[in-house]
């Protein structure tokens, strides 16, 4: 018999700790469930009267949010008053790759962990269980473990003092379909020691996934499960990806190879999608961390193998961006591209190691004029993420071709805008917005010889052909 839960406290109102949150305090009405930030600016968004003005955007959260805000779900600061309260404790803090010291560049850096932790060991009261949900190096509960034993030692003989136990439970949610997946999960994992503790997560989940599918492991098969799963995901990307290149060279189509392998059972169907490259914040940083992992535990091959995978990642960005300036005749200074899609899939706004920032930085280093479209993405997060503030929108492309500006983006309002005088148009996100463009009404706005250069194989190339322009898409040979 697990111990009951009644107040749940979440370390981190991001991408994972927000929506997670609202789906338990949705589907678990007798919980009270707090997220809690260091960061004012998010929880004060998180708390926006305006559901469609939250942080996150992910289809069915703001109705969720509507419903559970105030009632069972809160938002908020107060990091001391919500650990000490709570029964259970989920860290879900982010854990970039570290850009200094030792394993810059491929190791976690776990300052928010560790940070978090203190915070539990310091003002925890009672028995309560800690919960992993941010992605970890294995081994990482050691430190979590260390911590907060460090803290219960030195409490010892006071009132309330705290003690602890430390469960392993990865989240597995795709940003765009969060919602969805976290109230229809493939698995829940939960790994750890504590018979008791484990139970007391489990009959959360109980309260809505069936008991089949929560997977039970020890603490160290957790961790390691949720890298590795994200590591097999970004390898499928990598192979398709680089035999859409070998289809363009040969005369094959990628997505003609791709059926043809994906309903082999042993392979199955799904992530076998070419597009210009994988891109979130989560694969590249955790197979970075495998890598740096099996240095570590001196497996030279195994980290080679799986940096192998984020090598032809990047090469297939550049090689996109290359084969774009090729086709508009080796040059991109003077003209435009219309860039459709920045976040690094539909249905998000998040943008991190989106394949649209490597790409669009290629094309201002070729010269180009881009005018960004992207339905959901700020103005503001995509000068960020060229680390370049745009130019006016009321300047006519006309004008800034006439100047020679090169190197230099714009923010579009709509598609018309940003295909007008363009010389070609991009697409990098599969918004669905973007299939149904009609070519033949924009044809003439652009400047011809035109192209249209489809990424994501959203668009019918018969609409684009037939429209007179140029086209190209990843993987088709007989383009
Ligand atoms: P995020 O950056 O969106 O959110 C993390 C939040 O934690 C931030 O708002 C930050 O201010 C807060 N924070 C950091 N340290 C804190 C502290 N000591 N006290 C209180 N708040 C603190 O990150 P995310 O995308 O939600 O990812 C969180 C973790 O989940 C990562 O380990 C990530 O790898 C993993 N993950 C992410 C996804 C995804 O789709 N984004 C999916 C599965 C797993
Ligand atoms: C991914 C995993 O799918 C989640 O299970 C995991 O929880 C999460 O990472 C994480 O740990 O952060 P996410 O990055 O949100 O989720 O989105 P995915 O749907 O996996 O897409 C990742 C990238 O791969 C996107 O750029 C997407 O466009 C690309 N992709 C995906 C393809 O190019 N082709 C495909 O067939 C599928």
């Amino acid at each position: 018999m697990g111990k009951r839960i009644k107040n749940i406290c979440c370390i981190g109102a991001g991408y994972v700790g927000g929506p997670t949150m609202a789906v338990i305090a949705h589907k678990c009405p007798s919980l009270n469930v707090n997220v809690i930030d260091i960061s004012e600016e998010r929880i004060k968004s998180w708390n926006n009267k305006n559901t469609d003005e939250i942080p996150i955007y992910e289809p069915g959260l703001s109705e969720l949010i509507k419903k559970c805000r105030g009632k069972n779900l809160f938002f908020s600061n107060d990091i001391k008053k919500h650990i000490a309260e709570a029964d259970m404790i989920f860290i879900s803090v982010n854990t970039p790759t570290k850009t200094k010291g030792i394993g810059a560049g491929k190791a976690s850096d776990l300052k928010w962990v560790e940070s978090s932790a203190r915070q539990i060991a310091m003002y925890a009261n009672g028995f309560t269980i800690v919960v992993e949900k941010s992605t970890l190096p294995v081994k990482t509960a050691e430190v979590i473990k260390s911590i907060l034993q460090a803290a219960q030692q030195s409490n010892k003989n006071k009132k309330n003092s705290a003690t602890f136990s430390v469960l392993s439970n990865p989240e597995f949610l795709a940003e765009g379909t969060a919602i969805n997946d976290l109230i229809n999960p493939d698995r829940v994992l939960i790994g750890g020691e504590d018979e008791d503790s484990i139970e007391a997560l489990s009959q959360i989940y109980n309260n809505w996934v069936p008991k089949e599918k929560i997977l039970k492991t020890n603490i160290w098969s957790s961790e390691l499960a949720k890298l590795t799963s994200n590591a097999f995901l970004a390898q499928r990307i990598s192979s398709i990806n680089s035999i859409s290149a070998l289809c363009e060279a040969t005369g094959a189509d990628i997505r003609e190879v791709s059926r043809a392998i994906g309903t082999d059972s042993r392979i199955g169907s799904k992530f076998l999608e070419s597009g210009p490259g994988f891109g979130g914040s989560c694969f590249k940083k955790d197979i970075l961390n495998l890598v740096y992992l099996s240095e570590y535990f001196g497996l030279p091959e195994v980290a080679s193998f799986w940096n192998e995978v984020v090598k032809i990642n990047t090469w297939h960005q550049h090689r996109i961006a290359e084969l774009i300036t090729k086709k508009l005749f080796g040059t991109l200074s003077s003209k435009k591209i219309a860039i459709l899609g920045f976040s690094f899939k539909s249905n998000t706004n998040d943008t991190r190691e989106s394949a649209a920032i490597q790409i669009c930085k290629d094309l201002m280093d070729e010269g180009a004029f881009l005018c960004i479209h992207d339905p959901k993405v700020s103005k503001v997060q995509i000068a960020k993420d060229l680390n370049c503030e745009p130019i006016n929108n009321n300047v006519e492309s006309t004008a800034i071709k006439d100047q020679d500006y090169s190197g230099i983006w714009q923010s579009a309002i709509d598609i018309k805008m940003a295909l007008k005088n363009a010389d070609a148009a991009v697409i990098l996100t599969e918004w669905e917005e973007y299939s149904q463009i009609n070519w033949f009404k924009f044809a003439n706005t652009m400047r011809s010889p035109s192209w249209v250069f489809d990424s994501r194989s959203i668009i019918n190339p018969k609409n684009v052909v037939d429209a007179g322009l140029n086209f190209w898409r990843v993987g088709d040979g007989v383009t």
